[in-house]
């Protein structure tokens, strides 16, 4: 886009952004007030240099678990065993089909998520009606348009939904995330007993540290972005966690790095996206890949996802002890690991993640 049309299409912006702001005063809005917000990120021209370039889409490997049932013979369930393992190596991301969470509690998890979503937004603020700290949007420390994240979500420790009684959630909802979370918990250790056998250990590390109470769950929305400018629906990252399961919709927009370049997932409505997190890399000792992913905005379609994360308690310590390579990461806790993030996202404006964590400098 040229400068003057740029310019032309941000005055046409400017003047939406009364008419939004005029609703969001009303509050009668759901969506947080991105512009208001972030106003004089919008002012900033220099981001017209920063244009996304189109990108590649692509199917990710895909896998039917039903070649897992002990009804099938001992070669198909370890032909699926090792898939599972050199996708986790190769790409760091895969799918599954036939993965045992019904179409019924996906279908009932997804409306609860647009209903909770669809409350006006002073709602969602509010500390009494959610859990402290659960309601995030936008990216409070960003500085520039490309450092914002165009999304809200509901972050959940599961701790939070298991104990009941924190009388945050309404019923129906809570109990539907206790559902998804329990039956998305026993892929997710299934999955992680996989990769932990093929890389020569039969572990019950994850049955030990992994309980359903230290897991999190996250509800994503991605309003629409009809700004004439690229951002991010989800700033590019990886996940602090051993494994994430995520259920998406059709919308798409998740794109991820392979051989160094970002591929868009086109969205399969069958299966549920797999991807290696920051402390499986550390465990297996890099032999499994925490890759780089983030989410594109729709100009017009909302989107969404949810994502289940597999997380140890936070005193688990995480050392590799499946390879005979010499270790490429000191011994960590997961708090300590958190603690690193945290005071990186504040100190930095983003996270450094693993190589904090590197023995020598590679
Ligand atoms: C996440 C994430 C991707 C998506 O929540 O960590 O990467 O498609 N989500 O929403
Ligand atoms: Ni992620």
């Amino acid at each position: 886009m040229g400068y003057q049309s740029f310019k032309r299409a941000l005055k046409v912006d400017s003047d939406n952004f009364v008419s939004s702001s005029f609703k969001q005063q009303l509050s009668m809005d759901s969506d947080p007030p991105f512009r208001q917000t972030y106003k004089t990120l919008f002012e900033d021209t220099n981001t017209i240099e920063n244009l996304v370039i189109a990108v590649e889409e692509c199917e990710l490997p895909l896998i039917d678990l039903n070649r897992l049932s002990h009804r099938e013979p001992a070669e198909k369930r370890e032909s699926c065993k090792a898939e599972i393992a050199r996708a986790s190596q190769e790409w760091g991301f895969f799918q599954v089909i036939n993965h045992g969470i019904s179409r019924d509690l996906l279908e009932k998890m997804r409306q609860e998520q647009v209903k909770v979503f669809k409350q006006p937004f002073h709602n969602k603020t509010k500390e009494d009606k959610f859990p402290a700290g659960s309601y995030r949007w936008g990216t409070p420390t960003a500085t520039c348009l490309r450092q914002l994240s165009w999304s809200e979500a509901f972050h959940i420790p599961m701790t939070d939904i298991l104990a009941g009684g924190s009388g945050s959630f309404n019923t129906t909802l809570s109990s539907t995330m206790e559902q998804f979370a329990a039956t998305v918990a026993g892929l997710a250790q299934k999955l992680a007993e996989i990769l932990a056998e093929k890389l020569g250990h039969k572990s019950t590390f994850f049955r030990e540290n992994c309980l359903p109470s230290t897991c999190y769950l996250r509800m994503n929305r991605y309003p629409p972005c009809p700004i004439p400018v690229e951002v991010f629906g989800l700033m590019p990252h990886t996940d602090s966690d051993f494994l994430t399961i995520l259920h998406q919709d059709q919308v798409g927009g998740l794109q991820l790095v392979k051989d160094g370049k970002w591929i868009a997932v086109k969205p399969n409505p069958e299966a549920l996206i797999i991807n290696v997190g920051d402390l499986f890399q550390a465990w297996s000792n890099d032999v499994y890949k925490s890759v780089q992913h983030r989410v594109m905005t729709n100009p017009s379609v909302e989107r969404f996802s949810t994502a289940y994360f597999l997380c140890p308690s936070y005193d688990t310590v995480i050392h590799q002890n499946c390879t005979t390579k010499p270790s490429l990461y000191r011994k960590f806790s997961f708090i300590e690991f958190r603690q690193q993030v945290q005071e990186d996202v504040q100190k930095l404006g983003h996270k450094v993640g693993l190589p904090r964590f590197l023995l020598r400098s590679h």
